[in-house]
């Protein structure tokens, strides 16, 4: 048989999931893995579903979603990111993965290159193969605070360089860029014309500093911003996110979407304007609830010397295990094994996450610090092994 395509040979699998499957057969194990908030989706959200169901929104949506929730997220994009657009500049689709893949589908050529943040979450470079471009790593230091660095960004630009990708709040870093530093990479974007895809969709879970949308700063139609309701309405399992970006780069993307989904899910659509229209009190509950956690996290990591940042956003925290080797893969199932703790290696967010393990904070608060503390304890063990 003739071969497949060559472009999937290039998609790696996500060292997430695959750490997710040996945790689950893990019995009694502490998933701190991955990041689907353990929260459930607010009631009323769930009965605008049944209310969708029962009043018939059973058929087939526009290809770029119901008019009356475009209307409502470009309300909700005036109000809350202070971004003046119509209905017509927005996209819904099954997740904000799905929005992501069509910005760089819509911007991208086989050849092209497209900037990722390194550590950053790995779909991206998965997304960017499946277009035939090339991922080119920027990356994100320590030292820094894991701010992007415009000198570094200067030198990975290259004739072929067409879109730049940020994502703040991020994952895995819990990042949060300034406005200044926002619009900074915007203007960065426009003085070597590329596109810029702005992953928000942890915009709502911010601890310290405020998210502010690059879409706020662009002048002319380069940024795709990109946002969801899996993190901030607890509704990963639903799939629903959208984009919104210029007319044009619009309609391209909804073009594009058409062969692969027709629309998102018409029920969920309604329940969408729902999670919109309805208290945020629920929203709000659950930034409260990972701010917790992330405190809890710093006191017992923190003083162990285990934390390379203390995460600003987003609901994950990087650990230093680095004292025990580089190979996070390794340090991942090791710790599985040794102290049912699943975690996901740091080099699956790329090479600057070497000697690092991502924690996801949705989880169960008493169990996110036992997994913390098993961490600290296995650390002190095998590095005290080592010294001896
Ligand atoms: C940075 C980032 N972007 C996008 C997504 C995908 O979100 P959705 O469930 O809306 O597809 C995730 C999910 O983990 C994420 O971490």
């Amino acid at each position: 048989m003739k071969p497949l395509a060559q472009r999937s040979s290039l998609i790696r699998r996500s060292g997430i999931r695959t750490l997710m499957e040996l945790a689950r057969q893990t019995p009694g194990c502490i998933h701190l893995e991955v990041g689907d908030p353990d929260f459930r989706t607010p009631a009323h959200v769930i009965e605008a579903a049944h209310e969708a169901a029962r009043a018939g929104f059973t058929g087939y949506s526009p290809t770029a979603g119901l008019g009356s929730l475009r209307q409502a997220l470009a309300l909700k994009l005036r109000e809350r990111n202070g971004l003046e657009v119509s209905p017509e500049q927005i996209l819904v689709g099954p997740g904000a993965v799905f929005g992501i893949a069509m910005g760089l589908m819509a911007t991208l050529d086989p050849g092209d290159e497209v900037l990722l943040p390194d550590p950053g979450w790995p779909n991206y470079e998965g997304a960017a193969h499946a277009c035939g471009a090339t991922p080119v790593p920027y990356p994100l230091r320590r030292e820094t605070g894991y701010q992007p660095d415009l000198e570094v960004l200067r030198r990975l630009v290259s004739p072929r360089t067409k879109v730049l990708l940020i994502n703040t709040p991020s994952n895995p870093t819990g990042g949060v860029f300034s406005p200044e530093t926002v619009r900074a990479l915007v203007e960065f974007a426009a003085e070597h014309d590329l596109y810029l895809l702005s992953d928000e969709v942890y915009e709502e879970i911010v601890f310290e500093g405020e998210h502010v949308s690059a879409g706020r700063f662009d002048r002319d139609g380069r940024v795709i911003g990109c946002f969801g309701f899996s993190k901030t309405y607890a509704m990963t399992g639903w799939r629903l996110g959208y984009t919104v970006a210029s007319r044009e780069v619009t309609e391209t993307m909804v073009r594009l979407a058409e062969p692969f989904v027709s629309c998102a899910s018409t029920v969920v659509q309604k329940a969408a304007e729902a999670a919109l229209s309805g208290s945020q009190d629920a929203v709000r509950d659950m930034c409260a609830a990972y701010k917790a956690r992330r405190d809890a996290v710093v006191d017992i990591l923190q003083p162990a010397g285990l934390l390379a940042t203390v995460p600003r956003g987003a609901f994950y925290a990087l650990v230093d295990v680095s004292a025990l080797g580089q190979d996070s893969d390794a340090l991942a199932r090791r710790l599985l094994v040794e102290q049912k703790v699943a975690t996901a290696p740091g080099t699956t967010f790329g090479a600057q996450g070497a000697g690092l393990l991502r924690i996801s904070l949705a989880a169960e608060q008493s169990r996110l610090e036992e997994g913390c503390r098993r961490i600290v304890q296995w650390v002190r063990r095998q590095h005290g092994r080592q010294v001896a």
